[in-house]
């Protein structure tokens, strides 16, 4: 025994800013980030978003400027999310050719692939879902009694999930939490020619209030709930269900979302996962951060950096998170 009495001493490693940077277990890297963009039909201003500070619907120019900026800040991807000048209750305009996610993705690959050979550029993704394209605002078509319709919903997102690799789309990101979505879409794909185009499935996916802000920035016309088929915030283990399932459905990637509240959730699909784990901070989240710190009731800028530090300690390797460009910065 020392004369102090006191053997182990941690405190030691947290003394200096060295040392505690020495000794940082996890390390947030630009290419970690993924950057969600609005990109809406018809805008000839970007819209900024009243409950995203700081987010906008893009016009279809402006977008092309914030993949740009996305490029050159090194993220690891973007994820696109198109609204439509017009809705209807089969999504119509969500695999359209002309759709606004298909030209924007078009022109996003054009822009994403002014790199020299050989130099990794952020990756494509797009939202596959028809939520951004109803006029009801589901996920899915509906059945003649208002129930969303599960295997005719397949039927529509194989169609979208082409359109988008046709558009040049990298990774297909079914979100709507459909039985099967996986397999049809990978089906799909491979029958397209577009074997190499990859699925990030959006797993565990949870009904969850953090996704408010969202609905704003897709002009969302839904009233009621998804809790038929997002899941319920009490269940755990039927995540890693979800996660297994699409896994043997061929996903590339699996997701958690949201992420703040499901780091359990998270650390659990990590640990069994053999393909890389994403997890979507999503709006309300940011939101929340966002809203504290412009009243002065939490320094924002240390809250993000944690915020997002403790989604990657929880095991996610793929971050979706409206702070990346601003995370690239400070990264630098
Ligand atoms: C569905 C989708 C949603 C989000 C991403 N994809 C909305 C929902 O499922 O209700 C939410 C993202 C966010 O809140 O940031 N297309």
């Amino acid at each position: 025994m020392s004369s102090t009495g006191i053997v182990y001493r941690p405190r030691r490693l947290r003394a200096t800013p060295g040392m505690r940077r020495l000794v940082a277990e996890t390390r947030l890297h630009a290419a970690d980030l993924v950057l969600p963009l609005f990109v809406k039909e018809g805008l000839t201003e970007p819209a900024p978003l009243a409950s995203m500070p700081g987010q906008v619907q893009h016009t279809e120019d402006s977008l092309v400027e914030a993949v740009r900026a996305a490029r050159d800040a090194g993220l690891g991807g973007v994820m696109l999310f198109g609204i439509p000048a017009a809705k209807d209750a089969n999504g119509s305009q969500g695999d359209a050719a002309d759709g606004i996610l298909q030209r924007a993705l078009r022109a996003s690959r054009t822009v994403l692939d002014e790199v020299p050979a050989g130099t990794a550029t952020p990756v494509l993704m797009a939202d596959t879902c028809l939520d951004e394209f109803t006029d009801h605002g589901h996920c899915g078509v509906l059945t003649s009694t208002g129930a969303v319709d599960n295997d005719a919903t397949l039927t529509r997102y194989a169609s979208m999930a082409v359109a988008q690799a046709k558009a040049g789309a990298d990774v297909i990101s079914p979100s709507g939490m459909m039985d099967g979505q996986v397999a049809t879409i990978r089906d799909a794909l491979d029958d397209a020619g577009f074997a190499d185009t990859s699925i990030l499935a959006y797993s565990a996916k949870y009904a969850s209030a953090y996704y408010g802000p969202f609905r704003e920035a897709v002009d969302s016309e839904l009233t009621g709930d998804r809790k038929t088929y997002q899941m319920d915030f009490a269940n755990a283990r039927e995540g890693l269900r979800e996660a297994d399932l699409d896994l043997a459905e061929g996903a590339d990637m699996v997701m958690v979302k949201p992420a703040g509240s499901y780091l359990d959730v998270l650390r659990a699909v990590a640990d069994r996962s053999d393909v890389p784990v994403a997890a979507y901070q999503v709006s309300g989240e940011y939101a929340m951060i966002e809203a504290a710190g412009a009243n002065g009731w939490i320094d924002r800028d240390r809250a993000v950096m944690e915020s997002v530090t403790s989604i990657k300690r929880a095991g996610a390797d793929v971050i979706l998170t409206y702070w990346a460009l601003e995370l690239a910065d400070w990264l630098r």
